[in-house]
C-alpha cells in the first residue's frame, strides 16, 4: 500500500481509539513520508493542540528554521511526537502516556523508514536508546535495531540556554554529514 494512505489509516485508527489517554486534539505528524530525516519531539504544547500540527510554536519556529538553515525544506522531512495529544498544562507526558502511544510511533516510523531518526529531546531519545543522557549523546550517530538515531537538544531547552543553543545549532549543522556517512555504510553492507 502507498505510504500515504497506510499514514492516513494509521491516524484513523488512532483518531477511533478511545482508550488513548489525554483529551486534546490528535497531533498526528506532517511531511513526506519519503523522507531521509524523521524529527521525533515529546508532546504537542498548546500552539500545536489549536493547529493540530507538530511544532508550529516557538520551538518549532527554531525547529523549522534550523532546517531551512540546512537548505532542506519543511515539506521533505516527516515532523512528529511521540505522545501525540497535548499533556495539560504542558507537563512532561507520563510513563504510562508514553507507554500507550509508543505502539503507533512505531508503526508510524516503519512505514515512514527514515534514513535517520532524530529525537528531539530525553523522552524520545530514551524511546530508542534507555540508556542515553541527551547532555552526553546528543549530537552522536547510534545504531538500534533497523535505525540510525542522532539525538539532539529539544528546541525548547536551545531556547532557554545559550550554551545548549550553541550545541544544537552546532550539531543540526552536521546531520547532512550524519546522512552521508549512513549512505558510506550502506554502500558497504550492499
Ligand atoms: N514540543 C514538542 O516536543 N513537540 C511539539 O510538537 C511542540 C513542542
Amino acid at each position: 500500500m502507498d505510504k500515504v494512505l497506510e499514514l492516513e489509516k494509521l491516524k484513523q485508527e488512532m483518531a477511533d481509539n478511545n482508550n488513548l489517554p489525554l483529551a486534546s486534539n490528535l497531533v498526528f505528524g506532517e511531511g513526506n513520508p519519503d523522507c531521509e530525516a524523521l524529527f521525533i519531539g515529546e508532546a504537542p504544547g498548546l500552539v500545536e493542540d489549536e493547529q493540530k500540527r507538530p511544532f508550529v510554536g516557538r520551538s518549532g519556529q527554531l525547529l523549522r528554521k534550523s532546517i531551512r538553515e540546512l537548505s532542506w525544506k519543511e515539506e521533505d522531512v516527516y515532523i512528529t511526537n511521540i505522545v501525540k495529544r497535548r499533556p495539560p498544562e504542558n507537563r512532561d507526558p507520563l510513563p504510562e502516556e508514553i507507554e500507550m502511544y509508543k505502539p503507533y510511533l512505531a508503526r508510524q516510523i516503519k512505514i515512514i523508514n527514515p534514513k535517520v531518526i532524530v529525537p528531539l529531546g530525553r523522552f524520545s531519545m530514551n524511546y530508542f536508546l534507555p540508556n542515553a543522557k541527551i547532555t552526553r549523546d546528543q549530537g552522536k550517530l547510534f545504531k538500534t535495531g533497523s535505525w540510525f538515531v542522532a539525538p539532539m537538544f529539544h528546541p525548547a531547552a536551545a531556547l532557554r540556554a545559550p550554551t545548549i543553543m550553541q550545541e544544537f545549532q552546532n550539531n543540526f549543522k552536521n546531520l547532512p554529514l550524519m546522512i552521508k556517512k549512513i549512505n558510506e555504510i550502506g554502500s558497504i553492507n550492499n
